[in-house]
C-alpha cells in the first residue's frame, strides 16, 4: 500500500512539531506494511514571504491530489499587521474550502493523569471522552450577503447565517456513522428556538436519526451546550453543530483537558481525503527552542491514519504509545516536564510496539 501525504509545516513552532510528527507516522504505517510518500509545501507566513501569498495553486492542487494533508500552524507577529491584505489565514481558509472539508473534528480526552492540568474539578472530568463535530464550510462564515453599507448616515454591517439541507444532512451524516463506532448517542446542538437555520438543521437532522435507529438523538440549545461541556462533560459523547457554534464549543471544549499542545483534529469532506493538524497556533513564544509539546500533531497523525487512509490499527498504535508515554510520567515543559519534542517523540516511538 502506497499513499501520498502533504506536509505543510507552516511557520513558528509548525516545522517543529511536524518534523517529529513525522518520524512517528512512519513508524506506525511501516508497522501496518503502508509506505507513505511525502510532498513538503508552503502555506501561510512563510509562503507569503516567499511567494507573496499565504497559498499558492501548487500548493492547493498537491493538497487536492494527496490521500492526506498534515499541517502545523501558520502565522506569527512577522505578519499580523491587520491593515495586511495578505494574512496567514487565509492559507487555512483557502486550503479548507479548496479541499471541500466540511466537517471539523476534535476529539477530546483526559488521559488521568493529565486531569491535575485542568481548570475544572477532578471528579467532573473522569470519563470524559467526547469528539465535537463543527461544520466547516458554510454558515455565518461564508453566507452571502456580508459586509458594510452606510444608510441614511449610519453605517451598518451584515453577516448572513444560511445552510441548505444537503450541507446539513452531510455533516450531520458524518456524526452519525462517528456515533456508530462510539457510546450510539448523538447531541445535535443549534439555536432553534430563534433561528430558522436552526430548524432546519433540527429537521434534517431527525431525517438523518431515522437511517440510524440504533442511534439515539439528542437535541440542546447552544447555550445549555456550552453549560453541559463544563457542568457534565462526560455525559457527552458525540456533538455536531454549525459553523460558529462550533467554533466557539471546541475551544471550550479544549480548555477541559488544560493543554492546548495535546489535542488534534481532523478535516474531512466527502471522498475521505482530510487535512490534519494540532489545535494550538504557532507559538511565537517558544518558537525554534525544540520544546513544543508533539503530542497534539503526533495524536492528529493517528486521525490521519484512521480517517484517510483506513489503517485503524496503526493509529490505534500511536494513540496507545501516546497513552503509555503519559502513563509512565514523561512530559514536555508545557505539562511541567523537562523532555524536549525530539525526546518526547523518541518516547512515543519506543511505545509503539
Ligand atoms: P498558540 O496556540 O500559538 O499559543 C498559545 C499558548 O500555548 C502559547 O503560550 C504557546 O507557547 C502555548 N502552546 C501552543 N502550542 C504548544 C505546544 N505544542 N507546546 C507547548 N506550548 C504550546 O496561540 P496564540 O499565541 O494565540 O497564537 C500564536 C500565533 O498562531 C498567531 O499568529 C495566531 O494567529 C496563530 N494561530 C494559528 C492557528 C493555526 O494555524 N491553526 C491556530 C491558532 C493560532
Ligand atoms: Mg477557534
Amino acid at each position: 500500500m502506497d499513499f501520498n501525504i502533504v506536509l505543510l509545516p507552516g511557520d513558528g513552532i509548525g516545522p517543529e512539531v511536524v518534523g517529529q510528527a513525522v518520524r512517528v507516522l512512519t513508524a506506525a504505517a511501516q508497522a501496518e506494511g503502508a509506505n507513505l510518500n511525502f510532498n513538503e509545501q508552503l502555506i501561510g507566513g512563510c509562503s507569503i514571504d516567499k511567494f507573496g501569498t499565504a497559498l499558492t495553486d501548487e500548493t492547493l492542487a498537491a493538497c487536492q491530489a494527496a490521500d492526506a494533508v498534515l499541517l502545523g500552524a501558520v502565522g506569527g507577529p512577522k505578519w499580523d499587521d491587520p491593515q495586511a491584505k495578505v494574512r496567514p489565514e487565509q492559507g487555512l481558509l483557502g486550503l479548507r474550502k479548496g479541499m471541500a472539508v466540511f466537517a471539523n473534528l476534535r476529539p477530546v480526552r483526559v488521559h488521568p493523569d493529565l486531569i491535575s492540568a485542568s481548570p475544572l474539578k477532578p471528579e467532573r472530568l473522569a470519563g470524559v471522552d467526547m469528539i465535537v463535530v463543527r461544520e466547516l464550510t458554510g454558515g455565518l462564515y461564508f453566507g452571502q450577503p456580508k459586509g458594510r453599507e452606510v444608510v441614511d448616515g449610519i453605517e451598518r454591517a451584515v453577516d448572513t447565517l444560511v445552510y441548505n439541507e444537503e450541507e446539513i444532512r452531510r455533516v450531520v451524516r458524518m456524526a452519525f456513522k462517528l456515533a456508530e463506532q462510539r457510546r450510539k448517542k448523538v447531541t445535535s446542538v443549534d439555536k432553534a428556538n430563534v433561528l430558522e437555520s436552526s430548524r432546519l438543521w433540527r429537521k434534517v437532522t431527525a431525517e438523518v436519526a431515522a437511517e440510524f435507529p440504533e442511534i439515539e438523538l439528542e437535541n440542546m440549545l447552544v447555550d445549555t451546550a456550552a453549560m453541559r461541556l463544563v457542568a457534565s462533560p462526560a455525559n457527552l459523547d458525540v456533538l455536531v453543530t454549525e459553523n460558529m457554534f462550533g467554533d466557539i464549543l471546541t475551544d471550550e471544549a479544549s480548555v477541559l483537558t488544560g493543554s492546548m499542545g495535546m489535542l488534534p483534529s481532523a478535516s474531512l469532506g466527502a471522498d475521505g481525503a482530510g487535512l490534519f493538524e494540532p489545535i494550538h497556533g504557532s507559538a511565537p513564544d517558544i518558537a525554534g527552542k525544540g520544546i513544543a509539546n508533539p503530542l497534539g500533531t503526533i495524536l492528529s497523525t493517528a486521525l490521519l491514519l484512521r480517517y484517510s487512509l483506513k489503517l485503524p490499527k496503526a493509529a490505534a498504535r500511536i494513540e496507545q504509545a501516546v497513552d503509555q508515554a503519559i502513563s509512565d510520567g514523561l512530559r514536555t515543559v508545557d505539562l511541567g516536564g523537562k523532555l524536549t519534542s525530539q525526546q518526547m517523540t523518541d518516547e512515543v516511538i519506543a511505545r509503539l510496539g
